[in-house]
């Protein structure tokens, strides 16, 4: 699909974002090695999501979406996943490959884990070697460090202290699932605190899981987790565009319903408010064992700050907007140690520069640095979008805050974590 963009005079209105996908692949993977049945309310229904969903069906888990929009899963207890033939396809979503090779270190048998072209171009050494050291064994087919993915089940035995290198959620998710079922225990150390998603679910089902500042120590031998009930709140992550984009348009005034706002993804709220963006937290409340709030987003004019290295795994999906919200401060600003970037669905750290300097901004980077000039306004552009979700929604707010017509050719990649994304743009605009 392609679609012409011209700014709107106002924005106006009342979204909600979809379903968290970080916690709809968790509430999925999680249920499925609990002992029960559990009912997920407000899943995020995306192709993403989907991934998650046939690779477990085909690791023998039932799984069926209800009338009333929930989805059952039915648990097969901590060892109870089945080793298959079939590969296990996880499309583009990384989330789903790394938190599996943890689920299913010790399958009985062998698995295939693989996935579309971004995602067999991408890391996976990082989580397999974690996981190997405590006894797995996980291969790079092809010996390059990337899926396809081969794990041969072992028994595996924690009873260590791993220092994590990299901030990230998903190594420390695999290492934290694959600590449930081994013998003894394990001591996970973070650099910097990334997404805890996993360690309050898992509290929440009874694990024995403790969390103490960036370390985790998982007691294994979990015998049964209890399957919860889960209302997932709707994804920060995309609730970003639509902050991005209320902060930046001269006449916006936008609420965003249900979002979750847990410390550890919440940094994209800290930073445009050290920045001077008027953004009012509403009905703040726990649902679940997560922190949840509407938010109230309006016009605001900003100033170009540094932004430190401990708030980057907080934001991490939401960089590639923050830039482009830096375009229109007075002043400039640099993020600093985010090479993380590069290895996302795609390079994230040039693409960013690609696509907002298409629209007349300033953006360079040096090393892991992204330095972004203050201009105040950046004119329209005509751009194909690539096959990366985040950053074809990254050219749409692009386009909604320039002050000229815009054309994005290719935009149907948004259907990865926000199928909705183009209707719920065009809601909010009025003309
Ligand atoms: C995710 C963690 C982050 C994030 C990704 C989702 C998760 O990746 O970028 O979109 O659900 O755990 P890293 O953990 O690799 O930083």
């Amino acid at each position: 699909m392609n679609k012409k963009i011209i700014r709107p005079k106002k924005l106006r209105g009342t979204i909600t974002p979809p379903g968290d996908k970080s916690i709809s692949h968790r509430a999925l993977m999680i249920n499925a090695i609990a002992g029960q049945t559990a009912s997920i309310n407000g899943i995020l229904e995306s192709e993403d999501i989907q991934s998650t969903i046939n690779c477990l069906r085909q690791l023998g888990v039932e799984i069926e979406m209800q009338k009333d929009g929930s989805c059952q899963v039915k648990g097969l207890g901590i060892n109870g996943l089945k080793a298959t033939d079939h590969d296990l396809d996880c499309g583009n979503s990384g989330t789903t490959i790394r938190l599996l090779m943890g689920l299913i270190a010790n399958i009985d048998g062998t698995a295939r884990l693989t996935g579309d072209n971004s995602l067999q171009s991408r890391p996976m050494e990082r989580v397999y070697s974690l996981l190997n050291a405590m006894g797995a064994n996980i291969f790079s087919e092809k010996s390059n460090g990337c899926a396809p993915i081969i794990v041969e089940g072992k028994q595996l035995t924690s009873n260590q202290s791993i220092e994590m290198t990299i901030a990230s959620a998903q190594i420390k998710s695999a290492l934290i699932l694959a600590g449930l079922s081994s013998n003894g225990i394990l001591e996970i150390i973070e650099p910097f605190k990334s997404r805890d998603h996993t360690e309050r679910m898992l509290s929440a089902m009874g694990a024995k899981i403790n969390v103490h500042d960036n370390k985790v120590t998982v007691y294994g031998d979990t015998n049964e987790l209890q399957s919860i009930d889960i209302d997932v709140p709707s994804d920060i992550s995309s609730a970003a565009p639509w902050i991005v984009a209320g902060i930046l348009h001269p006449d916006a005034e936008i609420v965003i319903k249900n979002v979750c706002i847990n410390q550890t993804r919440s940094g994209i709220i800290d930073v445009f408010v050290a920045m001077g963006a008027k953004i009012e937290i509403m009905n703040k409340r726990l649902v679940g064992n997560e922190e949840v709030a509407d938010l109230g987003i309006y016009s605001s004019s900003l100033s170009g700050i540094q932004i430190d290295k401990e708030l980057i795994p907080r934001a991490i999906d939401e960089i590639p907007l923050i830039a482009l919200g830096a375009c229109f401060a007075n002043g400039n600003t640099k993020i600093s140690n985010i090479s993380e970037l590069k290895v996302k669905e795609s390079n994230r750290l040039t693409n960013t520069i690609e696509i907002i300097n298409q629209f007349g901004g300033e953006v360079f980077s040096c090393e892991d640095e992204l330095l972004i000039n203050g201009l105040n306004s950046l004119h329209g552009a005509k751009l194909y979008c690539g096959s990366d979700h985040r950053m074809t929604m990254l050219a749409g707010i692009a386009s909604l805050v320039s002050e000229e017509e815009s054309e994005l050719m290719n935009i149907d990649s948004v259907n990865v974590s926000y199928p909705n994304f183009w209707n719920d743009f065009e809601k909010l605009c009025v003309s």
